[in-house]
């Protein structure tokens, strides 16, 4: 897969955590790493572009290396860049949006081709954008979930590296399925890092495949 990130010659991937929100999916990827589920990478820099998020604390707290780029009142391509900078100088060849509440601009896109990785709650291309749990439960939908998939110039739409479904329950109303979305969601970014940084999978067309098709699982 040309361009993207995987873990070369034994050194570890370099991931950059952006974030707007409480973190947990953050988290749950730390975790991973900590506990070897995810092998081969590990946490470069954490960025939150809104003030005193619980993503930013929690970083803080695991004395994991972070920085506050505030976005609000700052011109796109103007914060874009000041973030890219950031990334660059910890030396991040993985972007991983977590909860990161605001377009990139094309730049952004182009600085870490195929190197960008967002989580979505909905199963894509249904209800992509804001509020997806709520809008899939509006639907009316029978199952429900979330997807991890690289990140290209238009709104959740690049190529998909997994998802995970669940049934929504006569019980559920929308906040019981974004919960239960998320639980999901904590498992899927994992694994598809995993997935990424092992080198073993390449993107074909809008396919994210095994690089030699008679291997095994
Ligand atoms: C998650 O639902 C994620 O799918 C979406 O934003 C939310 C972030 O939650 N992109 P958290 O900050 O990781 O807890």
């Amino acid at each position: 897969m040309s361009g993207s990130a995987v873990a070369a010659g034994g050194a570890p991937v370099r991931l950059g955590i952006l974030l707007s929100g409480r973190g947990s999916n953050f988290l749950a990827i730390a975790h991973s790493i900590r506990t070897g589920r995810i092998k081969g990478a590990q946490i470069a820099v954490v960025i939150s572009n809104v003030a005193e998020t619980g993503g930013l604390k929690a970083a803080q707290e695991l004395g994991l290396p972070h920085a506050l780029l505030i976005s609000r009142g700052r011109k796109r391509p103007e914060h874009d860049a000041e973030m890219i900078a950031c990334l660059q100088a910890h030396q991040v060849n993985l972007v991983c949006l977590a909860g990161y509440m605001r377009l990139l601009s094309p730049e952004f896109v182009a600085a870490f081709p195929n190197s960008i990785l967002n989580i979505h709650p909905s199963l894509l291309p249904a209800f992509p954008g804001l509020d997806a749990q709520a809008q899939a439960f509006a639907y009316g939908v029978k199952v429900a979930g979330c997807t991890v998939h690289f990140v290209d110039e238009h709104l959740d739409h690049g190529v998909i590296i997994l998802q995970r479904a669940i049934p929504v329950l006569e019980t559920d109303d929308a906040h019981s399925l974004a919960d239960r979305i998320l639980v999901e969601e904590h498992q899927a970014y994992s694994e598809a890092i995993g997935k990424v940084v092992s080198g073993e999978y390449e993107i074909r067309e809008r396919r994210f495949v095994k690089c030699n098709p008679l291997a095994t699982d």
